[in-house]
């Protein structure tokens, strides 16, 4: 192996562990994909969707960027909650930021350039949303903490208002969306408790 051999020594040990006592479990895997979650998480290679709910492959249906945004005109996030609504019929779909969120804390820096600052953009524009409350909180930590939790918050927002959400729960489709943070210092998740599973009234 030329390249990277270190990760294809791992890939192997990984399989073997996997087919060690489940002979068939990759074969299984490529009979049906059947996800109940769709997890839309930060890029942030601290925070392994499926490695911290403690899933196998096949359960958990992932998209990741940086800062765990969505945007109705984002095409790749769209077409990713699209697939997982419409053909693998996912219940839930989980927003997870996390604490100490590069991609967060870039909101409140200097404007970059390229594409970056575009994507940041989404974030200052909660931030902005947000600027009176952010203010009163006693400094930049706990700003920068409380703009992770506002940033998932208007995450499911924008989610419940999607075309391919509300036609889900027209049609009558079970479909649960929530949002969570992940707290790097102990590895434990929180539910900030905004779930929604009907349109906003
Ligand atoms: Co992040």
């Amino acid at each position: 192996m030329r390249f990277l051999p270190h990760l294809f020594e791992k890939n192997r040990a990984w399989a073997a562990r996997h087919t060690e006592h489940d002979p068939a479990f990759f074969e299984r895997l490529c009979a049906i994909q059947r996800p109940d979650y769709l997890w839309i998480g930060c890029a942030d290679s601290r925070v392994p969707a499926n490695a911290i709910v403690g899933m196998a492959p096949g359960e958990l249906f992932v998209h990741r960027n940086v800062g765990n945004v969505v945007h109705a005109d984002d095409q790749n996030c769209v077409a990713v909650v699209q697939y997982a609504i419409e053909v693998l019929r996912v219940s839930h779909v989980i927003v997870c930021g996390h604490y100490r969120c590069g991609g967060i804390q870039a909101a409140f820096g200097p404007s970059m350039t390229g594409p970056i600052e575009a994507w940041i953009s989404h974030i200052r524009k909660v931030r902005v949303q947000h600027a009176d409350e952010l203010s009163g909180l006693p400094d930049d930590d706990a700003r920068w903490k409380r703009l992770c939790d506002l940033n998932v918050i208007e995450q499911v927002r924008v989610l419940s208002g999607l075309p391919i959400v509300l036609d889900a729960w027209a049609r009558g489709q079970q479909l649960d969306i929530h949002g969570w943070i992940y707290d790097l210092h102990d590895g434990l998740l929180r539910d900030l408790e905004v779930s929604v599973n009907a349109p906003p009234k």
